[in-house]
């Protein structure tokens, strides 16, 4: 009995031992997985899934636990507050990624990170000068005042090319015109809804259309370059600075990519040989005046559009969670903004941002700012807002269907509503719905 009873115990005490190893074996593989899904930067994705699983209007980063967010890092963005201004926007720092400085593979997150809430980057790029943009703006004004001064004297602007859907050249104003989103926005509340009306009224900018790159032989979107008479250093200063608007948008390409778990080269390499254009647009400070829509609102065609630093306000953008900011771009930084090719790809996991440009009261202040130095001066300015662009896009054969590759960061339902096509006929789909092409009707 007594033997019995030590058995009873013995084997009390084994399956007790065994209970305890097993437990422990468990939490040691539990913490493993959590380190290696940390690692890979899993678990944030999951969190940020969560929201779109769920339809919710909560940006992704109210679900964020901030010890998995943004460790002892500065973006303080990244801590669960959705940024409510332009100030509270993260930097990225482009020279840490460059030169592979400590810290630059946060950078990259941070770019996956930002082009996912907010559809925007305001991206520090050393290699992008100030000066030069500058001299470009003082260039583009120039030549909007020219071409516009011969267009309402009804001179016929030779550079106008409506046959190559104004891909190329200049477009004048009252040709552009938005896709009609008011079923996307009427249910927002008032200081979140566009100032543009509905239905859309034709943009009162200009634009000028120059390629950057070279094409593939034979592209169905490589239309002849056009240049404008006049303008002696205009081929050398556009190349030169739609190149490094071009540069910068390529390394954020590179660092989107490693920032989504992607190969560095997966955007770029279908980038080579796009469309690229440089796109600067005018708005005429003088015949227009506060509420005109200089662009209404709506998203763009590209891979990223890349902007300098405008001399005027009046970009108002609109972040995943719906909330309408005013552009105000810190000194130094270029911004960038995903179009609806990048949309297309990543299976809306980055939206097209949408965005407006309205000749507000801010526009009109820095107005009157530039009149008073023209008085104290006494030197005469050209008072029109230029918006220094550059469209990035895929190549035109490029298939554009949402990537196998991040099917980790996708919402499979939402990726199925992008249905297959290429870079170009996404292009011309777009300007179609925009009156860009030569068979769409005119105002
Ligand atoms: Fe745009």
């Amino acid at each position: 009995m007594q033997i019995c009873q030590q058995d009873q115990y013995i084997k009390y005490r084994r399956e007790g031992f065994a209970a305890i190893v097993c437990i422990l074996l468990l939490t040691a593989a539990t913490y493993n997985l959590h380190t290696y899904l940390s690692q890979r930067s899993l678990l944030n994705i999951t969190y940020q899934i969560i929201p779109m699983l769920t339809q919710s209007s909560v940006p992704p980063t109210a679900y964020l636990p901030h010890s998995e967010v943004a460790p002892a890092h500065d973006h303080t963005l990244l801590q669960g507050k959705p940024a409510e201004s332009f100030d509270e926007m993260p930097i990225v720092d482009v020279k840490t990624f460059l030169e592979r400085l400590p810290g630059w593979e946060l950078e990259c997150e941070k770019v996956a990170f930002c082009l996912h809430n907010y559809g925007i980057l305001i991206f520090r790029d050393p290699r992008a000068n100030e000066q030069e943009n500058e001299e470009y703006i003082d260039l583009m004004e120039k030549y909007f005042k020219n071409a516009s001064d011969k267009y309402y004297a009804g001179e016929r602007l030779s550079e106008a090319k409506p046959e190559y859907h104004f891909q190329v050249g200049v477009t004048p104003e009252k040709i552009e015109r938005a896709r009609n989103h008011y079923e996307k926005v009427k249910h927002l509340p008032e200081e979140d809804k566009p100032s543009s009306p509905f239905p859309p009224t034709v943009d009162m900018k200009w634009r000028y259309m120059w390629k950057i790159g070279e094409r593939p032989a034979g592209a169905d979107d490589d239309f002849p370059q056009v240049l404008p008479e006049g303008f002696p250093d205009w081929e050398e200063k556009m190349n030169s600075w739609g190149q490094k608007l071009l540069q910068a948008g390529t390394t954020a390409a590179q660092m989107a990519a490693l920032g989504m778990g992607l190969d560095e080269h997966a955007f770029t390499k279908r980038m080579e040989g796009g469309a690229h254009l440089l796109a600067p647009t005018g708005s005429d400070l003088v015949r227009n005046e506060v509420g005109a829509t200089l662009a209404g609102f709506h998203y763009d065609i590209a891979f990223l559009t890349i902007h300098g630093k405008s001399r005027y306000p009046g970009l108002q953008i609109w972040l995943r969670n719906w909330k309408k900011l005013a552009v105000k771009i810190p000194k130094g930084c270029l911004l960038m903004q995903a179009g609806s090719s990048f949309e297309h790809i990543t299976g809306g996991y980055v939206l097209s941002g949408y965005h407006e440009v309205m000749y507000n009261e801010d526009t009109k202040r820095a107005l009157e700012n530039v009149k008073e130095q023209m008085a104290l001066s006494g030197k005469e300015r050209i008072l029109w807002r230029v918006s220094s662009t550059l469209f990035s896009h895929f190549r035109g054969e490029v298939d554009i269907s949402p990537m196998r590759e991040l099917a980790h960061l996708m919402d499979p339902v939402q990726a199925g509503t992008y249905k297959r096509m290429t870079a170009f006929e996404k292009l011309m789909e777009e300007l179609r719905a925009t009156s860009m092409t030569a068979d769409t009707k005119k105002e």
